[in-house]
């Protein structure tokens, strides 16, 4: 019988970005962190559920003081097609009045999700706030996003893996991929 492992890899057409490839960009993207913010504490702010890979591996390769927190929101309702419709489902634990906030994405896509949390944690009044992406779907976008950090261009694909789901299932994929067209179907 096919491992779980060999499943999983046999509902995706291609592997886009191997676990290496990640791993060394997030540390990268670590480095470049913790040296333009200084001596300044960054709030670190993952928008849940895609970013949970992303930000736990992100976090440890920041090597100086950070404070976390999450947001969940909902874009989304399944499938694979923006609905424009965001959704506040959890909000931040505490004011972020005067800190240097980084937001914390998987991908950035249409940019919908993110333009509608830059301007809602604007409202809030912090000292700074950055954008910091795993990937930058670019060819998607609908609404113009400045991001600070970006780890790799996307294929404008539907990719999964490293926190991104296709109905909430391959989050746990160490690798980022696109799904095979027969998945779809499937479903
Ligand atoms: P946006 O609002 O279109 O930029 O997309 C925001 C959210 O949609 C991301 O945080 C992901 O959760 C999800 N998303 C967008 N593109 C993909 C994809 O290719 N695979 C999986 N999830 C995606």
């Amino acid at each position: 019988m096919a491992s779980w492992k060999e499943r999983m890899a046999g509902d995706l057409r291609e592997v886009v970005f191997t676990e290496e490839e990640i791993l060394a960009k997030v540390g990268e993207i670590g480095r470049e962190i913790a040296r333009d913010y200084g001596d300044k504490r960054v709030l670190m702010v993952g928008i849940l559920n895609g970013c949970f890979p992303f930000m736990a591996d992100l976090v440890r390769s920041v090597h100086t003081h950070i404070e976390v927190d999450f947001m969940s929101v909902s874009s989304y309702g399944g499938g694979t097609q923006s609905s424009g419709v965001v959704r506040i489902l959890k909000d931040l634990n505490k004011t972020i009045e005067g800190h240097h906030v980084l937001l914390v994405e998987d991908i950035i896509d249409t940019g919908l999700t993110a333009r509608y949390l830059l301007d809602n944690l604007l409202t809030r009044h912090p000292a700074s706030l950055e954008v910091c992406s795993l990937l930058d779907k670019r060819e998607a976008r609908a609404e113009e996003v400045s991001i600070r950090y970006v780890g790799f261009e996307c294929p404008n694909e539907f990719v999964v893996g490293y926190g991104l789901d296709y109905e909430g299932l391959y989050r746990n994929l160490p690798y980022i991929g696109v799904l095979n067209q027969e998945v779809y179907s499937r479903s």
